[in-house]
C-alpha cells in the first residue's frame, strides 16, 4: 500500500472536482468459478484501489462532498473465519492505514443510502461491470438492474479519468518495475521459441515467471504461432520452424500496476528474409510513433503516423500501390493493421476502460471515427504530460479478411492480391513498449526489451 497521505490527496483532488452529494465506490466481492466456496482469485476495483487502497473483498466507501467526509464500510472477520483465514487487522485498522477515520459495518452503509435518498441527496458512482456490484447497488439504491450503468455519474467519471490518467512518480515506478518483470517473462518466452515445442509449454513458463516476481498477469497472456488472430489465447500448437510466435504479456505488481508488453520472434531464433522484412516495417513503426509522443499531439495523429510508415513499408516491400497518403486516408492499411495504435495503461491494463473507451479516449475536439480501423483506436485525444500510454503497431495477415476484401475486390487500385495471396500463411507481428509522456516527449518505461532483429537473434542463440 502506498502512504495514507496518498490516499488522503487522491480524495482530496477529487473533492476538488465534484461540487456536491455523496461519492459512493463499491469494492469487488469474491467470485465463485465453480462452486461457492472457489473462488476466483481476487481483484480489486481500481478506482477502489485508487482512492481507498484496501484490497479484501466486500468494502464500499463514500465520501460525502458537502460535510467533507469520509468513511470505509465492511464487516470484521468473526472466529469462524480467523480459524480459516488466521488473524485479520479491524476495518478500523484497514481504514487509518489509508486516512479514512470513519469505518463503519456494511449495515451502516445502507441506513446512510437510504437517508441520503429520503433527502434528494445527489449519489455519484461509476458505471459497474460485474454482476454481483449490480445487484448489490439495485438492493442499496433501489435502482432496477438495467438501469443502474446508465444513471452513473458523468461528472465522477470524468473526474475520475482526469486524476487516474496523469500518473505519479510512485505509479510511474510500479508500472516501471512490471516492465522490468516483463523484460524476464518476454526473454524466457524467446529463448524457449524452437521448433518442437508447443505455445502451452512457453505460455507457462511466461506466467510463471509473473507470478513468482510479481503479481499475477495483467490479461490472460497471448502466447500463438497464429498472431495474425490479435488475441490468441489457444496455447495447443506445435512451434514450427517458418513461423514466427507472437506473445503479448505483461503482470501486476502487490498494488495492481500494470504492464503490457509484446514481441514477436522468428521460431529456432533466425529471422527468414520475408519475416525480416515485414518485421522492419512494423519496428519502423513502433519507433516513429514512440518518437512522436509528446504532449499536446493527439494519439489519432500518432496513429495515423504509424499507419502510414506501414503503407510506405507495405509499397516499398510491393503489398500497397499508389499514394501513400491518399491509401491511408482511404484506409487501405487497415487490411494489414486493423487495430488501434495503443490505450492508456495503470491500475488497469486498459486503463480506465471501464468508465466508457469515449470518456477516455475522446473529447469535444476529438471525435471517435466509425471507419473500420480507426473506430478500434480506443484513445484518439492530445496526449498530456504523465500520461502512461502503450504503443503496439501490427501487421497481420488474416485469411477470412484478405478473402472478403479480395472478393469485394477492395481497394483494387491500391492492393496487390496476387503478392498478398502469398503470405496467407504468414501470421502477424506486434511490437508493443509501455511509455511515459514526459514534459517535452516521451520515455520508454523499464529495461529494454530485444527488439531489433539483431537483439533478438543475439538472445535468442544465447
Ligand atoms: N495486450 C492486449 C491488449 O492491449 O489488448
Ligand atoms: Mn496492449
Amino acid at each position: 500500500m502506498f502512504p495514507a497521505k496518498t490516499y488522503i490527496d487522491r480524495r482530496e483532488n477529487l473533492r476538488q472536482e465534484i461540487p456536491s452529494g455523496l461519492v459512493l465506490f463499491f469494492g469487488n466481492e469474491d467470485v465463485p468459478f465453480n462452486y461457492p466456496a472457489n473462488t476466483y482469485s481476487f481483484r480489486q476495483d481500481s478506482s477502489f484501489l485508487y482512492f481507498f487502497g484496501l484490497d479484501q473483498p466486500t468494502l464500499a466507501a463514500v465520501m460525502d462532498i458537502d460535510n467533507h467526509t469520509d468513511y470505509l464500510f465492511g464487516n470484521d472477520v468473526d472466529i469462524d473465519d480467523i480459524i480459516w483465514m488466521g488473524k485479520q487487522p479491524t476495518m478500523k485498522e484497514r481504514s487509518l492505514q489509508v486516512g479514512v477515520h470513519h469505518s463503519l459495518s456494511l449495515k451502516d452503509l445502507i441506513e446512510m443510502i437510504g437517508k441520503a435518498k429520503k433527502e434528494g441527496r445527489k449519489i455519484h458512482y461509476l458505471p459497474p461491470y460485474r454482476g454481483e456490484t449490480i445487484l448489490w447497488m439495485e438492493d442499496l439504491l433501489g435502482i432496477h438492474h438495467s438501469e443502474i450503468k446508465k444513471n452513473a455519474s458523468e461528472s465522477l467519471i470524468k473526474a475520475v479519468i482526469k486524476l487516474r490518467m496523469s500518473k505519479d512518480e510512485l505509479e510511474i515506478r510500479e508500472i516501471s518495475r512490471m516492465v522490468d518483470v516483463a523484460c524476464m517473462m518476454h526473454i524466457a518466452g524467446m529463448k524457449m521459441a524452437k521448433p518442437g515445442i508447443i505455445e502451452r509449454e512457453i505460455a507457462g513458463v511466461v506466467e510463471g515467471i509473473a507470478l513468482s516476481n510479481a503479481g499475477p498477469v495483467s490479461f490472460p497472456v497471448i502466447l500463438s504461432i497464429n498472431g495474425q488472430t490479435l488475441h490468441n489465447h489457444y496455447h495447443g500448437n506445435v512451434l514450427t520452424e517458418e513461423r514466427m510466435l507472437v506473445i503479448d504479456a505483461g503482470c501486476e505488481s502487490d498494488l495492481h500496476y500494470a504492464s503490457d508488453i509484446t514481441r514477436t520472434v522468428p521460431v529456432g531464433g533466425k529471422f527468414s528474409q520475408r519475416q525480416k522484412e515485414i518485421y522492419e516495417i512494423v519496428w519502423n513503426a513502433n519507433m516513429a510513433a514512440i518518437q512522436a509522443v509528446k504532449p499536446g499531439v493527439a494519439f489519432r495523429d500518432i496513429h495515423l503516423l504509424a499507419a502510414k510508415v506501414i503503407t510506405q513499408g507495405l509499397k516499398q516491400a510491393g503489398f500497397i500501390m499508389g499514394d501513400v497518403d491518399e491509401a491511408v486516408n482511404l484506409g487501405v492499411h487497415t487490411l494489414f493493421f486493423p487495430h488501434g495504435l495503443g490505450h492508456p495503461l495503470g491500475l488497469d491494463v486498459h486503463d480506465l476502460e471501464g468508465m466508457g473507451e469515449n470518456f477516455v479516449g475522446y473529447d469535444d475536439e476529438t471525435k471517435r471515427s466509425k471507419e473500420f480501423g480507426l473506430a478500434f483506436l480506443r484513445f484518439g485525444r492530445r496526449l498530456q504530460k504523465n500520461f502512461v500510454m502503450t504503443i503496439e503497431p501490427g501487421i497481420y495477415f488474416i485469411p477470412e479478411l484478405i478473402d472478403i476484401w479480395k472478393a469485394e475486390n477492395k481497394f483494387a487500385g491500391f492492393l496487390n492480391y496476387g503478392k498478398i495471396e502469398q503470405y496467407k500463411d504468414f501470421g502477424g507481428i506486434r511490437i508493443e513498449d509501455d511509455i511515459l509522456v514526459t514534459e517535452s516527449g516521451f520515455r520508454v518505461l523499464g529495461k529494454p526489451i530485444p527488439k531489433t532483429v539483431e537483439e533478438i537473434e543475439k538472445v535468442m542463440s544465447e
